[in-house]
């Protein structure tokens, strides 16, 4: 698809504001520079949340893994370390029963003053699943994060006791649970199947996707819609869109260093496979999708970039943003003016990146997004940098 680098009104779908969320890294290996340390490196999480908030971000994903520090524990202490920023608990079902997991949500929430968020995770892979005891297949396990949702949602606003029995829970005389800071805690959902969809359009607050191109992502985001809408609800999912910026100071320079970095990055992938055993297609939709992408064209639109998700697998948010910092923040607006209003962006080299990004993307996506709100009218930074709309090259 072509975008034009410079249409003349703010479309009626953009979305107004922005929150900006990073990934929180735990030490300083990353996967340009792995290093054998799988541990806590405390003064790194410090000095790591420190440069968000300092940077301008909202938010900060704990994401979880069955051999991933804690993300609840860590979640707790991001919270203490920060003053504004949003911890985002990933949380599998399976791991946890739903009125605990409310507890334990409405504990941080008060321990941050509302600023708790949950982002649940249905399981994309049985191997990983059953690594923890779980042998439900993906149908069953979307169900059982609906019914999940359900539980969360009244743990935390029934005023008196009440009872359960579903299909994958049952207890009586819960309640009145402990309560939020103040009211419920948004919840996200992560998943691209048919049934994350159906869940996530007609019970979450936020619904979250992986950098696809933008004509992919528009359709996704109208999925979405149209289930709240066939729900019945009055209100729509956030959307969150996640990517993995590479910029520098001119486009030549951003392109140089992705060639440099997704060799890097393929070796430590392919390093870790030969070391951890995984093989074969992912069985997540959402890796399959990326994979897919990748496979038929290697840059969309003006900076998206798919050699990061061929090199490893589709494993995890994959997709590249390439280009200057203004290339990359026009390119994240372009995003924002599909609806999106929760944009995650984290780089290959972690803390380096949180500084650069903080500097230099930031500000100018909320420059353009202020300058809307005070005109009414585009700014210039999606005409002034086409970024890959300009050339055929790079291909
Ligand atoms: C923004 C975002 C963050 C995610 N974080 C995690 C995570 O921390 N842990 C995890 O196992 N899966 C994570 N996932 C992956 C999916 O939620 C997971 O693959 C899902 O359980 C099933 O995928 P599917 O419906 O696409 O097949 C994340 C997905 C998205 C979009």
């Amino acid at each position: 698809m072509t975008v034009d680098p410079a249409p003349a009104d703010v479309p009626a779908t953009a979305a107004a504001e922005v929150e900006f969320i990073s990934l929180t890294h735990t030490n300083p290996s990353t996967e340009l520079n792995p290093l054998p340390s799988r541990g806590i490196d405390l003064a790194f999480v410090r000095r790591y949340v420190r440069t968000l908030e300092d940077g301008g971000f909202d938010a900060t994903l704990l994401p979880y893994a069955s051999n991933s520090a804690d993300s609840f524990v860590l979640a707790s202490a991001v919270g203490q370390l920060s003053e504004r920023l949003k911890p985002i608990v990933a949380v599998r079902p399976n791991t946890v029963f739903p009125t605990v997991a409310a507890q334990q949500l409405a504990t941080l929430d008060q321990l941050t003053t509302g600023r708790a968020v949950v982002h649940l995770i249905s399981g994309g892979s049985d191997t990983e699943q059953a690594r923890q005891g779980d042998y439900l297949d993906k149908t069953e396990r979307y169900s059982r994060t609906s019914e999940f949702i359900d539980i969360l949602r009244r743990s935390w606003t029934e005023t008196a006791p009440f009872s359960h029995a579903g299909a994958h829970y049952r207890f009586d005389g819960f309640g009145p649970g402990f309560p939020p800071y103040a009211g419920p805690i948004p919840i996200s959902i992560g998943g691209q199947s048919d049934a994350a969809f159906e869940i996530g359009g007609a019970q979450a607050d936020i619904f979250s996707f992986w950098g696809e191109p933008l004509a992919d992502i528009r359709s996704q985001i109208d999925r979405v819609h149209g289930i709240a809408a066939a729900a019945g609800r009055a209100d729509r999912p956030r959307i969150w869109v996640t990517f993995r910026p590479i910029i520098d100071r001119t486009e030549d320079l951003a392109w140089s260093k992705a060639q440099e970095y997704v060799e890097r990055i393929a070796r430590t992938f392919q390093e870790a496979t030969h070391r951890l055993g995984f093989k074969g297609e992912p069985q997540n939709v959402g890796s399959q999708r990326a994979l897919d992408f990748a496979r038929r064209q290697e840059v969309y639109d003006r900076a998206l970039w798919t050699r990061t998700a061929a090199a490893t697998n589709g494993n995890g948010a994959s997709t590249a943003l390439v280009g200057t910092p203004e290339t990359v923040a026009a390119a994240i607006v372009d995003y924002i003016d599909l609806g999106a209003s929760l944009v995650s962006i984290r780089g290959y080299d972690t803390l380096n990146d949180v500084v650069d990004y903080g500097r230099y993307v930031l500000p100018l996506v909320r420059q353009e997004l202020a300058h809307r709100k005070a005109t009414g009218r585009r700014g210039s930074l999606q005409a002034d940098h086409p970024g890959a709309l300009a050339t055929a090259g790079h291909q």
